[in-house]
């Protein structure tokens, strides 16, 4: 048996805990960190980190805390400690990505972080391999489940945007804050740790622009409708031939009849181009306590079996989203709906700036 800590007991972590507990796996919960000690879990739970830093049995934390801080805080003192770490934490991750691979390998340990971006998907972990040997030239996908959920229900049934936001919530996939949802930040913390895992390139959240659905409405809906569309929000990465990457975030109009149009619910699913391999893609649920905490589990698991990383040497990504050309749609509050001719990512965030608040943009898939 091997002994795991896990820090943080909400949805993700206690979703873990339910699968190591199945006793299917050779892992064991030693102890599981919170900031109160919950009633039937005296045996294992504590609310002092040292004890979990201090146990030389513990080999690896599973960091479910959420946020960035203290959860940077833990998951330094973590892997400066020795263990490994396996988290969810996309902000974290997508915010301190080299801070903490670098650590890691410092202490000859390793951080994994798979269900940040795709939940229950083996995404990131496959994306990984993929990227060894190769070179990953493209990547689109639905990456948020809470939108997906939003914008499948909107689309099948008609449904006001603020009734399916309160059924996402109450289902457990939103965030805490569902803007980080609806404006796409979420999203742009996936797509730049895809960015990260296929290049080694670092890119901040911030350098990447997201439109998000915060102002879809039915008539847009019935538009699409109407012209045979549908509208998903997708994070997309392109590297370009001389290094450069496009990495941004925006509600796309596809085709009824694509892949993407088939996916509904919370669930997510994200392709890639390879140089080598062609396209791959891969679906399931991006979001909820069952599928972040298995995936979670199988971090632990591959962790369990692995060598410590191989020392990398990180770059930051020179992000250029001047080349990168769509057609959008264009509605405004007042209901008027203009279609703009191709334009760059750029030249479309520029757009959005002089239009008033409201205002519903979206590109034509390529
Ligand atoms: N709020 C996120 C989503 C949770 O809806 O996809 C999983 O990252």
């Amino acid at each position: 048996m091997l002994d795991v800590a896990i820090i943080g007991f909400g949805v993700v972590g206690s979703g873990a805990y339910d699968t190591v507990a199945d006793g299917r796996t050779p892992l064991r919960v030693k102890k599981v960190l919170d900031l109160a000690v919950r009633p039937g879990f005296e045996g294992i739970m504590t609310t002092d980190y040292n004890e979990i830093l201090s146990d030389p049995s513990i080999a690896i934390v599973a960091e479910s805390i959420g946020g960035l801080h203290p959860a940077r805080e833990f998951v330094l003192s973590a892997l400066k400690a020795g263990k490994h770490v396996v988290t969810a934490n996309k902000l974290l991750m997508a915010n301190c990505y080299r801070e903490l691979m670098e650590t890691a390998a410092a202490n000859g340990v390793c951080i994994r972080f798979t269900p940040a971006a795709g939940g229950g998907i083996p995404w990131l972990s496959t994306l990984r391999r993929t990227a060894r040997g190769g070179q990953i030239r493209k990547i689109q996908g639905i990456l948020n489940g809470t939108t997906n959920f939003i914008l499948d229900k909107m689309d099948q049934k008609a449904a006001d945007f603020d009734d399916v936001l309160a059924e996402a919530q109450a289902l457990g996939y939103a965030e805490k804050d569902p803007s980080s949802d609806i404006d796409g930040l979420d999203v742009r913390y996936k797509i730049a740790l895809s960015c990260n895992v296929a290049t080694g390139l670092t890119a901040a959240p911030e350098e990447i622009p997201a439109f998000g659905i915060r102002y879809i409405r039915k008539c847009d809906f019935e538009w699409m409708k109407a012209q045979g569309l549908t509208c998903k929000l997708l994070g997309n990465y392109r590297l370009h031939e001389d290094g450069a990457v496009s990495l941004f975030v925006q509600p796309t109009l596809v085709s009824s009849h694509s892949l993407f149009a088939s996916v509904e619910k919370n669930f997510n699913l994200v392709q890639l181009t390879g140089d080598r391999v062609g396209d791959l893609a891969f679906y399931g649920q991006g979001a909820g306590k069952d599928p972040t905490g298995f995936a979670l589990v199988q971090d632990m698991l591959d962790l369990a079996e692995a060598t410590p990383e191989v020392a990398y040497v990180y770059k930051e990504a020179a992000v250029d989203n001047s080349r990168t050309f769509f057609r959008y749609y264009v509605r405004t509050p007042d209901g008027a709906v203009t279609l703009t001719d191709s334009i760059s990512v750029c030249a479309a965030q520029d757009l959005y700036k002089t239009l008033p608040e409201g205002t519903f943009v979206a590109a034509f898939a390529e």
